[in-house]
């Protein structure tokens, strides 16, 4: 039986509905729910992903601030941007897209992010209380990951999970995630350096794959019947197509899913989750300014 696709868009827009009532009811009470964007320069992954978050926004009922600064802009200028978000007491959110150009350090930028405003969940204060187990927002991507996998009706309690990547946007706070009592799965994190990915992957009742490798997991490493998660968004050359490109995931799909239980797509699977937590944790940000939230 072919594998059931899990449907992040269908997920997405349920979850933003419920979003929206959030808003309305922030509105009432003279809140509207506003997310600071940052981007250096223009490349143009970073740009599409920039203009989705803004177009959810509006659709939601929130406000997005854009603020573009030029590849060759000085750190200092950046920090002093930051800075003047996190003094701003209109702003809830505040995201700066990374990756930032090489002469800026993200390590700085990442930590002069207000916590309370830290809607991506990337500031060492905020990795440090997920990693506590204690409340933050939780990372966007890994959050919506966690969802998915609802979703699709695949228990976490006691599964045994492999996420391939070891990134600090998605593998390390996802490992972090599903290692919460709350999840309770078991985890291993598979990378660069891992001897055997296969037998890894094999083992696996749900193969997270966020890397960013094309087809780095091939049909033959999953287990039958595997839940598949694909964090890929890799641009595979395409002459064909409209824009002489194609977007692709770290997953063999056709072939993965003639074996998975569930599979997300790319695009259309976990791409429009991310935004959605993005959105939950800035409602979350203004719904605290108000007590309405601790
Ligand atoms: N670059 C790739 N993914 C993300 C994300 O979730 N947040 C930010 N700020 N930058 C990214």
């Amino acid at each position: 039986m072919p594998a059931a696709i899990i449907d992040g868009k269908a997920l997405a827009k349920d979850l933003r509905a419920e979003i929206a009532k959030r808003v309305e009811a922030l509105a009432g009470r003279g809140v509207v729910p506003a997310l600071a964007v940052i981007l250096v320069g223009d490349d143009p992954a970073s740009v599409s992903y920039v203009s989705g978050k803004e177009k959810a926004c509006a659709e939601a009922g929130m406000r997005s601030i854009e603020r573009r600064l030029s590849a060759d802009a000085a750190e200092a200028e950046l920090l002093s941007l930051v800075e003047a978000f996190n003094r701003d007491p209109e702003i809830h959110g505040i995201l700066v897209q990374l990756p930032l150009p090489k002469h800026i350090s993200e390590r700085k930028v990442v930590a002069a992010i207000a916590p309370e405003k830290d809607v991506d969940g990337f500031t060492p204060v905020n990795v440090g209380r997920l990693v506590l187990g204690e409340d933050c927002y939780p990372p966007c991507t890994p959050h919506g990951i966690v969802k998915l996998i609802g979703r699709a009706g695949v228990k976490l309690d006691g599964a045994d999970v492999v996420v391939v990547g070891r990134s600090n946007i998605v593998g390390k706070p996802l490992a972090n995630l599903l290692l919460q009592k709350s999840a309770n799965a078991t985890v291993t994190v598979c990378h660069t350096g891992t001897r055997d990915l296969a037998a890894h992957v094999r083992r696996a009742d749900i193969v997270v794959a966020c890397a960013g490798r094309p087809g780095l997991v091939s049909a033959d490493m999953i287990k039958p019947g595997a839940c598949v998660i694909d964090v890929g968004v890799n641009r595979v050359e395409a002459p064909d197509a409209p824009k002489g490109f194609r977007l692709v995931g770290d997953v063999d799909f056709e072939a993965a899913a003639k074996v998975a239980g569930s599979i997300t797509p790319v695009p259309g699977g976990v791409g429009p989750m991310t935004i959605t937590m993005l959105l939950d944790n800035t409602v979350t940000a203004a719904e605290r300014t108000l007590g309405v939230r601790n």
